[in-house]
């Protein structure tokens, strides 16, 4: 069963974790999701988390202590751990990344605010011998915090875990799954009835019963599609 631990200064933000798909798939024991404050370990009056940077600059940076200390509680057993850092500097998210951290058994999310948390926390953990860290992007833009991030990638990864799809079918043949010798492929577009809607008729091949033509009409689309988002 895949467990995942998050920790976050705004819990109440992971809150939809719990619905639709997500939420049977807690329900149904294939997936534990917890959710934790980070202002539970700081000591002060303020809870404060963050700081001002080093070396000048603004904003304000996440203080590795509180961060310390809520990883360290969620990672007490001596299994192996993957945490995921969300900045807008890390690595892009991608299909393949959702693949390979459905085939692990505990991820921690760390939600950073402001400028970032201070790098050493990955560094710290990135030196321990069972755990794995993998700063993540889920794109080219800056958030508020990794929050959404962090639900962005949940839910990508989740639906690959087997038993959370009603119909696991679903996963064969959607966008990023199907491949063709340049890459990945987005999907073919979908239709269903009425035949006809608004004068527009859904093209002809797909009401065919000829499935070799179906199934070569639908790479075909799938290959344009993909083509024309690189020329944007
Ligand atoms: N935090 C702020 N922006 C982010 C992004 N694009 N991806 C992940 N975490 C973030």
């Amino acid at each position: 069963m895949l467990k995942i631990n998050i920790i976050s200064i705004f819990p109440e933000y992971l809150k939809p974790l719990e619905l639709s798909l997500l939420g049977k798939a807690q329900e149904k024991g294939l997936i534990e999701i917890n959710i934790h404050d980070l202002r539970k370990h700081t000591d002060d009056v303020h809870h404060s988390v963050d700081d001002t940077p080093y070396g000048g600059g603004a904003g304000m940076v996440m203080s590795p202590q509180p961060w310390g200390l809520a990883i360290d509680e969620v990672s007490e057993s001596s299994e192996h751990f993957d945490l995921i850092v969300l900045t807008p500097a890390g690595k892009k998210f991608d299909q393949k990344m959702a693949k390979n951290f459905a085939s692990k058994n505990n991820l921690i999310f760390a939600c950073g605010r402001y400028e970032g948390i201070d790098a050493r926390v990955s560094q710290y953990y990135a030196s321990k011998s069972n755990f794995t860290v993998h700063e993540v992007s889920i794109g080219d833009y800056v958030l508020g915090g990794g929050e959404v991030a962090t639900m962005v990638i949940v839910e990508a990864t989740a639906r690959l875990i087997p038993g959370v799809l009603g119909n696991p079918d679903s996963l064969k043949e959607e966008s990023h799954t199907l491949t063709n010798k340049d890459g990945s492929l987005v999907e073919y577009p979908s239709y269903t009835k009425p035949a006809n809607w608004r004068g527009l008729d859904v093209p002809a091949i797909l009401l065919s019963g000829n499935h070799g033509e179906i199934e070569k009409w639908r790479i075909k689309e799938a290959e344009r599609r993909t083509q024309a988002l690189t020329e944007e």
